[in-house]
């Protein structure tokens, strides 16, 4: 089914992971995609093989780039139809400091209480905290302001948020991520309810864990936890999550307005 023939959409993130498989699923139902990311080689490995594609620099975080991204994508491939806010960040050395503690916990909780403190929030920096809040809650909201502006103007338009589990009920030493995810689900709702008279659809996203570079580069007992936290018995994969965007994207969601969807085999139902 073409769903998107003759449309062209927007994916931030676009280099890796899941917005990599969300370029290629919009993509194969006949969009013409432009993969906005921060690294550009990677972004054009992943556009090479798709037909008018287009591999374009953005650092989500900051709003002129942004501004000059969507500019971009409509001088080079035309008119926005779908934007997908999807890109994001960790503070890698917030994820150091607690990946080891985390562990620790894991095998304490094995045969008994948890004796070992994170103090993931105590030792969270200003730094990680603004970084984190830049790319994913600046990013979207960016992202969705540069799209909508000028999806208003044709009265057309479908925005799709990446948030997360994260969002919805919190992850234990992620604050910060948390947060941002519940603003990225916040912000959605609100916009959605605004632009909807504008002929602009807006909803959310929020995966449970899946199976992309980052959530591999977990070794041994993380990883397996993840597993068997997830009713289904497994991590999601990027396909899965391109294929609920994919959906939000379409006209078979027309009614779906302010919406999360959470692909996460079982592992939050209350949404
Ligand atoms: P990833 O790390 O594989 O890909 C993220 C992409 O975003 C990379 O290509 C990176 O270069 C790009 N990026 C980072 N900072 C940027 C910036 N400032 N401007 C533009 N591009 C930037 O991550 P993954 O796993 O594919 O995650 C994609 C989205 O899905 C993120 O928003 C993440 O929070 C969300 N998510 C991921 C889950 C998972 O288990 N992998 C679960 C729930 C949500």
């Amino acid at each position: 089914m073409m769903r998107f023939e003759g449309k062209v959409a927007a994916v931030t993130g676009g280099g890796s992971g899941i917005g990599a498989a969300i370029c290629r699923r919009l993509a194969e139902e006949g969009a013409t995609v432009a993969a906005l990311d921060l690294s550009v080689d990677t972004a054009q490995e992943i556009v090479a093989d798709l037909p008018g594609a287009a591999a374009i620099q953005v650092d989500v975080s900051n709003s002129d780039s942004v501004e000059e991204a969507v500019s971009k994508v409509e001088s080079e491939l035309g008119p926005l139809a779908i934007m997908v806010n999807n890109a994001g960040a960790l503070a890698m050395s917030h994820v150091a400091r607690i990946t080891p503690l985390i562990k620790q916990q894991q095998a304490e909780q094995a045969v008994g209480p948890i004796q070992t403190p994170l103090e993931a929030l105590a030792r969270l920096t200003d730094e990680e905290w603004r970084f984190v809040m830049s790319v994913h809650l600046d990013g979207t909201f960016y992202g969705t302001r540069a799209a909508a502006r000028r999806m208003a103007e044709r009265r057309a338009g479908v925005i799709v948020n990446m948030a997360s589990v994260c969002g919805i009920e919190g992850c234990t030493g992620h604050p910060h991520y948390s947060a941002a995810k519940a603003g990225v689900l916040g912000f959605t709702k609100a916009t959605a309810k605004e632009v909807i008279v504008q002929g602009i659809r807006v909803n959310a996203i929020a995966p449970g864990f899946i199976d992309t570079t980052r959530t591999k580069a977990q070794v041994g007992v993380a990883r397996e936890v993840n597993v068997v936290r997830t009713p289904a018995g497994r991590l999601g994969t990027p396909e899965e999550v391109a294929a609920a965007v994919a959906f939000l994207a379409s006209d078979d969601a027309a009614f779906f307005v302010g919406a999360t969807i959470s692909p996460n085999g079982g592992l939050v139902t209350a949404v």
